[in-house]
């Protein structure tokens, strides 16, 4: 009976957020300096508007971010963890330049929770420690490479990891986009058996910066998260060529 009333609930949170999402979007448009917390899920992020596509939990609106609708320039920090590998492959270009028009000329952009593959397939071949049990298995990557979707049977799609990414992929994407600098670094998640690299992330700005001031000003952001979603200490800084 408890189970039935908390469905019935869920269902009409679910229908309202659905109904209110138009109206959520436009308020959102005439707000500036906006946090934007993308593909939140339902990690709530106090300070950020969290924003999916689906209303879950954490929801504050409902909007598809392969096309992201801010007004330009509104706002002044995008966050995402464990979000970018979910969208589709010719979204990622469309979805960045999007970004890089919302923010603020001071604005940034900082993804994190993105599967990095070269460790991934290092950890693979070399039968390194597994990030869900001892070995890094094909069932370990598979969690990076798809995303292991059958854990979200009613929004697989969603949960779907539909790219993988090293930090050519990632700094030609960013660099293709128009963000002014970048800094990215791989990490490992404080919930996994064994700390393994297998995560990467970026912290980009719009205007141009030097990478001693970003490496600096992205710590600082990220201290908040060390051990909830990031062993600091595991991170190490990637650079192309
Ligand atoms: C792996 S979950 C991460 C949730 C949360 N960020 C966390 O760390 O717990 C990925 C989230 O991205 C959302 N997502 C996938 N595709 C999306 C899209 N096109 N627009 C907005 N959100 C999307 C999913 O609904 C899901 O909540």
């Amino acid at each position: 009976m408890k189970r039935t009333i908390r469905q019935v609930l869920h269902a009409l949170r679910a229908w309202w957020q659905y109904l209110a999402a138009p109206c959520r979007r436009a308020a959102l448009r005439s707000r500036t300096g906006l946090r934007v917390h993308l593909g939140c899920g339902g990690d709530k992020l106090p300070g950020f508007v969290n924003i999916d596509y689906r209303p879950a939990s954490a929801a504050d609106v409902v909007m598809d971010l392969n096309r992201p609708r801010f007004a330009r320039g509104s706002v002044a920090f995008a966050f995402s963890n464990a979000f970018f590998e979910h969208l589709y492959r010719d979204s990622r270009m469309p979805h960045l330049q999007a970004m890089r028009e919302a923010i603020e000329p001071t604005g940034v952009i900082c993804y994190i929770g993105i599967p990095y593959f070269r460790n991934i397939a290092r950890q693979y071949v070399d039968r390194g420690p597994g990030t869900a049990g001892p070995l890094f298995d094909l069932f370990n990557v598979y969690r990076y490479t798809h995303g292991n979707p059958e854990q979200a049977p009613t929004w697989w799609i969603g949960q779907l990891h539909k790219s993988l990414f090293d930090e050519e992929e990632l700094s030609s994407l960013l660099n293709e986009a128009g963000l002014g600098s970048h800094v990215m670094f791989a990490y490992a998640h404080p919930d996994d058996t064994n700390p393994v690299s297998v995560t990467m992330g970026f912290y980009a700005t719009r205007a141009r910066a030097s990478e001693a001031a970003l490496r600096k000003d992205c710590l600082a952001f990220l201290d908040p998260f060390d051990n909830n979603r990031i062993v600091l200490k595991s991170l190490t800084w990637l650079t192309v060529g």
